[in-house]
């Protein structure tokens, strides 16, 4: 009997490719069904929970194999060790390093994110990666966040339209997307306990729109759970953010996952929406015969409970049911691709990435680009110039097989300049969790560096932050707004031996610059990945025309954004409670509404070329529910260079029942349009996306009346409004 079960699963999991096959004939749901009656309560539990760092157990005896994931997201983890977080020493693990979202959200551009999505994905599956731990979506509230150069920016639309494409590209090579960290984990200080309070309001308008688009438009596969509490909750087993609004309202049909170690509680865990647990406290193994993983939350207090009456075994079911999907997506789909990874292909992707998300700040007399073939000397000075910056930065953290630096890529390009690199400034090597200071000695570092720019026709700077602990970095915030490592000093300093000067900052947030005003050229350069050297001399040297606009605002002072002006309990809270007081106004919200100017806005990215917005309009004037508004506007490239440009489309109500931001993104779209040349562009909102999460009625509310569309390349560069009507 048993024998014949063996060989039905056999068949059920082979046998998808012919259409004569019985199984075929049979729904998925009924394939899970007639696989969950075979496996023993037991079985059903373990699947439930890890066996390794990375893996969660399959069923050998039936075949069901074992699930594998890795981070996430900018690129395939090197391998892990089985019980603890020690690099498992493989050589066959070095991969390609794609830029950090940041940059992926700065291209503004969807089909990129798809690229990307393939690519990485490619990547997962030759790797026989099951589940990819990522993309990232938690919005920047606070540029102290150590974790914000891992997602997308602070702004809903644009983490919403860019992570759906992302998601389906890794999904097409069979390999399970996991979109993290659900919700609220908008900052690392007390990650694992902090609860964050928050109003309704913003948790619908600001914090959820990018898991709904991940879960409703991208149909990712998993979903995993945040650290910190939400309402008094730990999010990876709370009965709101998971029963009712993923798995009810959002009718997700995949797998939660605990971040690692984010589960506390078996009954929380079993009821309260968490399909399966990774990282719990132990490092497996010990040196008794036990294994260590059997004292998961739900591992052996869950059978406890479910043979005891206490917890029905429905509960294990709905678990299992979930986890089978997710593996007759993945592993136990036998049509899934091969995957590829380190081809010329992914190469070009990250390097077109990097390229389209680089954001040109500030370019005072055409300081950029700088011609590849002038005899000149360049004084490239800055530890970020050679640093790897796929190393650190906790488990994000990559095996890049190749990382160009910025100082390799530019001379490769400059061959005709003498290129002099001083190091300027030393930061020390990246520790996890721990902050190592350099052995260097700094004045020598700075006087080096000073010689060298006033010997030079040319300065570039590359700062900014790195991956150490309390830079960009898990486990920790920053400290600090300004620059770290004496850069400020040093700046000026520099400035003072020579004012040719232009400043890229390699970071993946908004920094502090008071010596802004002085220097010619600023450029945010991000974490680019494997190609970070090439794609950055593309655009110093004017082979690339930059195009990337900033995902999120840079404010002058850290009191400028709304986070940290309500003081300590809005951020980081007492350690116990955070309150987000300002509720909706994060980012050019909040900056709009309180008329506080940033030092560099949303949206805002320059270009070598000059674009002309004209003649916007809609196509009709009042519109209901259900329809779309047609935005149509031309764009002329006025200057002498190819190039793209992005057009922002903003909408606000001015007389609304509640308070309302002054305008928020609802559509964009990145024309590229030859020196000289012009291109009409159409961008489509729908009008249900001007509604308001109206909390008195626990419902979205589309109010009438008249809103302003607003047009620009910048939130705080509008070039025309103009007014519909919602009857
Ligand atoms: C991080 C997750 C990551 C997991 C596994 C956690 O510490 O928060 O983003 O996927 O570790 O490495």
């Amino acid at each position: 009997m048993r024998r014949s079960f063996v060989v039905a699963i056999l068949i059920l999991i082979a046998g998808m490719k012919g259409a004569e096959a019985q199984p075929l004939q049979k729904s998925l749901d009924a394939k899970i069904d007639s696989i969950l009656s075979l496996l023993t309560l037991e079985e059903k539990v373990a699947m439930c929970h890890a066996q390794s760092k990375f893996s969660t157990p399959g069923v050998p005896r039936l075949g069901i194999p074992e699930i594998w994931m890795s981070d996430g997201p900018h690129g395939v983890r090197g391998e892990i060790n089985w019980d603890n977080w020690g690099y498992a020493g493989w050589t066959n693990d070095s991969i390609t390093a794609f830029p950090a979202l940041t940059c992926l959200a700065a291209t503004f551009n969807p089909e990129l994110s798809f690229q990307y999505g393939v690519s990485v994905g490619e990547e997962a599956r030759y790797r026989n990666k099951d589940v990819l731990l990522g993309p990232g979506v938690n919005i920047y509230r606070t540029p102290l966040n150590g974790r914000n150069f891992e997602y997308m920016g602070e702004d809903p639309h644009l983490a919403s339209v860019l992570v759906v494409p992302y998601i389906k590209g890794v999904q097409l090579n069979g390999v399970a997307a996991c979109v993290k960290h659900y919700v609220l984990n908008n900052q690392e200080l007390w990650r694992d306990h902090i609860n964050v309070e928050v109003s309704d309001r913003a948790l619908y308008e600001i914090y959820l729109p990018a898991f709904k688009a991940a879960v409703e438009e991208g149909g990712v596969w998993s979903v995993m759970g945040a650290y910190n509490q939400f309402r008094g909750q730990h999010c990876c087993h709370n009965e709101l953010l998971l029963n009712k609004i993923l798995k009810t309202d959002w009718d997700f049909d995949g797998v939660v996952i605990t971040d690692w170690g984010g589960a506390h509680d078996t009954r929380e865990a079993a009821l309260y929406g968490l399909d399966m647990e990774m990282g719990t406290g132990t490092d497996g193994l010990t040196t008794s015969t036990e294994n260590a993983y059997d004292y998961y939350y739900l591992a052996r207090p869950f059978l406890k409970m479910i043979k005891s009456g206490e917890i029905e075994e429905a509960v294990v079911d709905d678990k299992v049911r979930r986890i089978l999907r997710l593996m007759f997506r993945t592993n136990m789909n036998p049509n899934r691709p091969m995957g590829r990874m380190n081809n010329k292909e992914h190469l070009k992707v990250a390097r077109t990435v990097a390229g389209e998300g680089i954001v040109l700040l500030k370019n005072e007399g055409r300081f950029f680009p700088i011609g590849p073939n002038r005899e000149i000397t360049i004084a490239v000075i800055g530890e970020n110039a050679t640093r790897a910056m796929t190393v650190g930065g906790g488990s994000s953290e990559l095996k890049a097989r190749n990382e160009i630096s910025p100082l390799e890529g530019l001379q490769a390009r400059f061959q005709h300049a003498r290129i002099i690199y001083s190091m300027g400034y030393a930061s020390g090597p990246p520790q996890y969790g721990r902050v190592v200071p350099s052995a260097l000695d700094a004045d020598s570092l700075r006087s080096a560096a000073v010689a060298a720019a006033a010997r030079a026709d040319v300065v570039l700077f590359f700062g900014g932050l790195n991956k150490n602990h309390h830079q960009d970095c898990e486990g920790g915030d920053r400290q600090d707004f300004g620059l770290p490592f004496g850069q400020d000093e040093l700046l000026e300093q520099l400035i003072q031996a020579n004012d040719n000067l232009g400043v890229i900052l390699i970071s993946g947030n908004a920094v502090e610059m008071p010596w802004v005003d002085r220097v010619k050229g600023l450029m945010q350069a991000w974490y680019l990945g494997s190609e970070a050297g090439n794609a950055l001399a593309d655009v110093i040297s004017g082979d690339v025309n930059p195009s990337g606009k900033l995902p999120f605002s840079f404010p002058v002072r850290l009191e400028d954004n709304a986070a940290h002006h309500y003081g300590k309990l809005s951020y980081p809270g007492d350690s116990v409670n955070q309150y987000y007081q300002e509720g909706i106004f994060v980012g050019y919200r909040w900056h709009d509404i309180r008329e506080i100017r940033p030092l560099f806005a949303f949206g805002h990215g320059l270009s070598y070329t000059t674009f002309e917005l004209s003649g916007a309009k809609t196509n009709k004037q009042s519109y209901t529910a259900g329809e779309a508004i047609l935005v149509s506007c031309q764009v002329a490239n006025t200057g002498d260079a190819d190039g793209a440009e992005v057009v922002q489309v903003y909408a606000g109500k001015p007389d609304s029942k509640v308070e309302r931001p002054v305008k928020e993104l609802k559509g964009f779209r990145k024309v590229q349009v030859e020196k000289g040349g012009r291109r009409s562009v159409e961008i489509s909102i729908d009008v249900e996306g001007l509604a308001f999460y109206d909390e008195s009625i626990a419902g979205w509310n589309l109010e009438k009346g008249t809103y302003i569309i607003y047009i620009g390349n910048a939130s705080d560069n509008i070039f025309q409004q103009l007014e519909i009507v919602i009857q």
